[in-house]
């Protein structure tokens, strides 16, 4: 049950093994139907499951176990510090068919981190060593654990290499970030390099990787396992496709703005909820076009008029107006330079 054949050191069945990130309101089972078409990654974690004295699993991020729209495993998120408390969940989890069970260990939301959990226990190494223990103890599956590679900077990262390793942990992830770093810091790979050196199990490097290049040369100079990726997914949800294809020498498929497109319609029709406010739909619309649109054109265009729409009819004159009276135009392998999807998170 243990093994995690398809992110061994030296996989042999795939070339560039992919892992979707998980991502808060965003990768749920909607979001996965709809990479799971255009070519899904090798791996999947759900969002996370909060994890404290009075949770509960949450019934929607259940479905993206219980209903995954492909034959790709998917790892369960906890996130949460109390050691009962997360015993009793990870027993919950392992009563689903997933993949594994992950531990956040980078969230790096101030009103998370303050009480200790996700990137905050990245400052307390003994906690992070208790918490492995048990869930050692009770996880039967594959343990894995999702982290940054510091609070504030690397005066731990030694420190947690090792109480990773003594705890057998199954496959870490790595965002190339400090917790402080947030999402504007430039991530440092040789974390990931030092990791996948000094580690038995398979490593995955996180941070800004935006293209199928840029998954293949830093696998390359790290010698990670695997490519774990985020918000490129939400912009280019073909990105694992084209990955795959790469690795493979074959010609890699780029979509065109009509295929972005059909891409949009199929996120209005899975966010929509029937009889909900029209603008809470387009709300949840922006959270993706937000990323989308870095790379729709050069001036920012799109951005613009779609951050001001209000209604779903004005959200989809500016859709068709820019991807479809252009629509044999390629949407572009990376985000325009000056492009931002969150300024008040990316700058
Ligand atoms: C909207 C959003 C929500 C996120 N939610 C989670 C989460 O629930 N758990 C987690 O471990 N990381 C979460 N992350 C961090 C991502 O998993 C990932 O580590 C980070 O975005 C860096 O990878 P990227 O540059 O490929 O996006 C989130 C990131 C974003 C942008």
């Amino acid at each position: 049950m243990r093994s995690l054949s398809i992110f061994s050191k030296k996989s042999t069945t795939v070339q560039t093994p992919t892992a979707l990130a998980p991502m808060q309101d965003v990768t749920g089972l909607p979001f996965m139907k709809i990479i799971a078409l255009r070519g899904p990654p090798d791996l999947f974690f759900t969002e996370f499951f909060r994890v404290h004295a009075n949770s509960r699993l949450d019934d929607a991020i259940l479905r993206s176990i219980t209903e995954n729209p492909s034959d790709k495993p998917v790892f369960a998120q906890m996130i949460g510090e109390d050691l009962d408390d997360l015993i009793r969940t990870a027993k919950d989890l392992q009563r689903y068919p997933i993949a594994g069970v992950d531990l956040n260990l980078g969230c790096p939301a101030p009103r998370v981190y303050r009480k200790n959990v996700g990137g905050g226990l990245l400052r307390v190494p003994a906690k992070v060593d208790e918490i492995l223990k048990v869930l050692r103890e009770n996880v039967a599956c594959p343990l894995s654990v999702k982290m940054r590679f510091g609070f504030e900077d690397d005066r731990h990262f030694e420190n947690l290499l090792e109480i990773l390793a003594n705890h057998n942990v199954d496959l870490v992830s790595i965002h190339a970030r400090t917790v402080l770093g947030g999402y504007r810091s430039s991530p440092d790979y040789k974390y990931v390099k030092q990791a996948t050196l000094y580690l038995g199990c398979p490593v995955l490097l996180n941070g800004d990787v935006q293209t199928y290049g840029d998954a293949s040369s830093l696998m390359d100079w790290s010698e990670a396992s695997g490519v774990m990726i985020g918000r490129a997914a939400i912009r280019n949800p073909w990105i694992f496709r084209q990955i795959r294809e790469n690795s493979e020498n074959r010609e890699v498929f780029i979509p065109k703005l009509t295929d972005v497109f059909v891409y949009a319609t199929e996120l209005f029709e899975a966010l929509s909820i029937p009889n909900s406010d029209d603008r809470k739909t387009v709300g949840r619309m922006k959270k993706f076009l937000n990323f989308v649109g870095l790379s729709v054109d050069p001036e920012g265009s799109f951005l613009y008029a779609m951050r001001r729409t209000r209604t779903t009819k004005e959200m989809f004159e500016v859709l068709e107006r820019f991807l479809l009276d252009n629509r044999r135009q390629d949407f572009a392998l990376k985000p325009y330079f000056g492009l931002t999807a969150r300024p008040s998170c990316e700058v």
